[in-house]
């Protein structure tokens, strides 16, 4: 149970708190200094980086909190109001989070190798979007997760 909860809450944290960073810090700096075909390259090479980890972190939130549910708690009738929602909110964010992957993403990725500023900036636009929702989500998660107990 400790192993699957430490490991739960580390995955939502690279998830939930990449989202934060990236809102709250990188994006206003870059938006600032560089110019469209710098700042898409950034993006890139940023985006790059962090949804594979993005991908193993849902993997692992989904393992280690069905792992607690289904062998610790006594499986979904004995689950409690704050796990449902838990459950159900990360499927929706697994969801947003295949769809930007598969869609906006991978056209970024075409649209910077054509040097195409401005399709690479309209995906951009809809990738912040949808990762604005995620963080929404995550956040009201977090909360939900860590709380509900005391409900
Ligand atoms: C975005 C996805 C998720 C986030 C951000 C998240 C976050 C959290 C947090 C912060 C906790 C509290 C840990 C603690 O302080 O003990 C927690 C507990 C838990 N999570 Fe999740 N979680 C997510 C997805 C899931 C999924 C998919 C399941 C699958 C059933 C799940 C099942 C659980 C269970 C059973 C607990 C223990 C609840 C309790 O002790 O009352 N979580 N989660």
């Amino acid at each position: 149970m400790v192993f699957w909860i430490g490991l739960h809450i580390l995955a939502a944290t690279l998830w939930v708190g990449g989202m934060m960073f990236v809102h709250l810090a990188l994006r206003p700096t870059l938006t600032e200094v560089l110019e469209p075909p710098q700042r898409l390259a950034v993006w890139l090479g940023v985006l790059n980086r962090f949804f594979p980890r993005v991908w193993w972190s849902i993997l692992l939130l989904h393992v280690s909190g069905m792992w607690v549910l289904l062998g610790v708690m006594g499986g979904m009738a004995q689950a409690r109001l704050h796990v449902h929602l838990m459950l159900g909110i990360a499927w929706v964010m697994t969801g947003i989070f295949a769809y930007l992957y598969f869609g906006p993403f991978q056209k970024l990725r075409t649209a910077v190798a054509q040097q195409d500023w401005p399709t690479g900036g309209a995906q951009m636009g809809r990738l912040r979007t949808w990762v604005t929702t995620n963080l929404v989500l995550g956040t009201l998660v977090m909360v939900i997760g860590a709380t509900g107990r005391y409900w």
